[in-house]
């Protein structure tokens, strides 16, 4: 049986917000990167099976004006969508329920290496201690006020910093494992 792992990977502004308050992400491409450079992201991207992202991640990502960005399944959570949308449906597995269920039938698929992406995602799979690796590029801007990255939990829950990075001089990546 292969490892189970819930990963993160995403960016915050200096006060914890992966959005603006309209939902803004250009904020995280405003230090200049002429080389392209991804701060780990294909290689992260590597080492998963399958993406578990929230609906409004989601729709954000389907309103880019790109083509789809992964070569990876993705399952969608949402209660509110009852079909994937047209163009979508040979990108996404819609799922919902419990999160207990949701991950043994996404196990059942053969993917256990999964990217959990999304807010509210994230602070549903940190609620019951699910999240297992976090990598948190921190961008260095105030926001004042958007969509944070994280909420209460009802008990702390320890990590290890396992490696920091530094990119383009201006962006700092922490690396943590879930210590249990
Ligand atoms: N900074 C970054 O690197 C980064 C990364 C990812 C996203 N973002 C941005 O963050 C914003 C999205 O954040 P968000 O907090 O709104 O969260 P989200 O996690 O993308 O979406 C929340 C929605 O996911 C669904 N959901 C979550 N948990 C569920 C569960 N257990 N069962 C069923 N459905 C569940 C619900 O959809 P329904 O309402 O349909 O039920 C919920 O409203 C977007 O603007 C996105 O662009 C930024």
């Amino acid at each position: 049986m292969q490892d189970k792992k819930n990963s993160v990977f995403i960016a915050t502004s200096i006060d914890g917000f992966i959005a603006d308050k309209n939902g803004g992400i250009e904020w995280l491409n405003m230090i200049p990167n002429p080389e392209h450079i991804d701060a780990g992201y294909a290689a992260f991207t590597k080492r998963i099976d399958a993406l578990v992202m929230g609906r409004v991640t989601f729709e954000t990502v389907c309103g880019f004006d790109i083509d789809w960005p992964y070569n990876k399944p993705v399952y969608v959570l949402s209660n509110s969508l009852k079909e994937v949308p047209e163009n979508y449906q040979d990108k996404v597995e819609l799922v919902n329920g419990s999160l207990t269920d949701v991950l043994d039938h996404i196990h059942t698929n053969g993917h256990f290496r999964l990217y959990i992406d999304g807010g509210t995602t994230i602070q549903n799979f940190l609620k019951e201690d699910l999240i297992d690796e976090i990598v948190l590029t921190t961008i260095p801007i105030l926001l004042g006020e958007g969509y944070p990255l994280f909420a209460s939990l009802s008990k702390a829950l320890k990590f290890e910093l396992v490696e920091t990075k530094v990119f383009l001089n201006q962006l700092v990546q922490r690396h943590y494992i879930r210590i249990r």
